[in-house]
């Protein structure tokens, strides 16, 4: 089965054609982060307006490199939630009218399912159950995948999501947009022993998460220093707080595997592009020998390919739309369309 699938839930416009949910025929990325560097971060009304702009070369050249025409294409896969509204709203709307069109099934894919599935594309012999830590710049979840379209969520983020912890402490440490590569780039130069900071956590659910003070403590050290005259090495500072937010993570996501028995574990999302993170993943699962997946950096930000994956397996399951298809800003990763 080949499927059309398209992504424009934030600041990229992608398109994809995959096949059996496994094999990339094409994978087309359209990224808008140089223009919304300036402003140093996503806008949300400009993603808008790029992705109506983009949207079709991107879908013809994700054709065109498969060497496939809309007729030879089984379905037509969308991102439907979660994201930015006036983005979302732009892919559904384009692929109901693909979907007319051409006389082909709809299937509407949730984003952080996608994240998952780009697993799948990179990984022949994974295959759920597994445990995955789920880290993008929207959420943060330790999510048990019972299935290919059966998913429970352990532990979630009480405030910032980890990409949001990224990329608001290099903001107010001056890094550039996007603030989680720059903040992985200087932390790599750094001590991540140089400087102490919280180890927050949720009262009564351990598997729960929170950044939004370690956040708070880096915005303070940064204004007392500033106060006193002091200088701070960013890069210290940088490793310090990735390993933070690493250890908050790996060690939750460490404690649910042990708790639920599992002997695989999966990262995806953007984060899970962070070297830091990855390094650490890799120890502790060595140290309890499971099984680590992990997306390569290609797989890991937003593309089409990935939502091609799980909209395989959606159309297994039988979870088409209708062109009643709306998109929806926010949904639950286990809740259905
Ligand atoms: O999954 P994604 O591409 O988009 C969303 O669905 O949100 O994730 C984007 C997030 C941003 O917050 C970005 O700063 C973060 O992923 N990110 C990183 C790294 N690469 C991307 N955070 C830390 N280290 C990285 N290397
Ligand atoms: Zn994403």
């Amino acid at each position: 089965m080949k499927i059309l699938s398209l992504e424009s839930s934030c600041d990229e416009t992608a398109a994809a054609v995959i096949e059996d949910g496994r094999k990339i025929c094409s994978n087309v990325v359209n990224t808008q982060v140089a223009e919304h560097g300036l402003y140093g971060g996503v806008v949300p009304e400009i993603a808008s307006r790029r992705h109506t702009e983009n949207i079709v070369g991107v879908t013809e050249k994700a054709l065109a490199d498969a060497g496939v025409t809309l007729g030879d294409i089984d379905a037509v896969a969308v991102t439907a939630a979660p994201g930015l509204i006036g983005a979302l709203l732009v892919g559904v709307s384009f692929a109901k009218g693909l979907s007319f069109a051409a006389g082909k099934p709809l299937i509407p894919v949730h984003h952080l399912r996608s994240h998952i599935a780009a697993n799948y594309l990179a990984h022949p012999e994974l295959e759920p159950p597994f445990l995955c830590l789920v880290v993008s710049g929207g959420h943060s979840h330790i999510v048990s995948v019972d299935g290919y379209t059966q998913f429970r969520i352990l532990g979630r983020t009480r405030d910032d999501a980890a990409g949001e912890a990224f990329d608001k402490a290099a903001r107010a440490m001056g890094l550039p947009y996007p603030g989680g590569v720059s903040l992985d780039q200087e932390a790599a130069k750094g001590d991540p022993k140089a400087f102490r900071l919280p180890k927050p956590h949720v009262e009564g659910c351990p598997l729960d998460m929170s950044f939004s003070g370690l956040k708070t403590a880096v915005v303070n050290l940064l204004h007392n220093a500033e106060q006193r005259g002091e200088t701070v090495s960013i890069p210290d500072l940088c490793a310090s707080y990735q390993n933070a937010v690493c250890h908050a993570l790996v060690d939750r996501l460490m404690m649910a595997a042990e708790e639920g028995g599992y002997r695989t574990i999966v990262a995806a999302g953007g984060v899970s592009a962070n070297s830091g993170l990855r390094a650490l993943l890799d120890r502790e699962c060595k140290r309890r020998h499971l099984r680590l997946f992990v997306p390569p950096l290609s797989l890991c930000g937003d593309n089409g390919a990935m939502v091609g994956s799980q909209a395989y397996y959606e159309a297994l399951a039988g979870h088409f739309a209708g062109l009643d298809l709306n998109a929806a800003p926010s949904m639950a990763i286990d809740d259905e369309f």
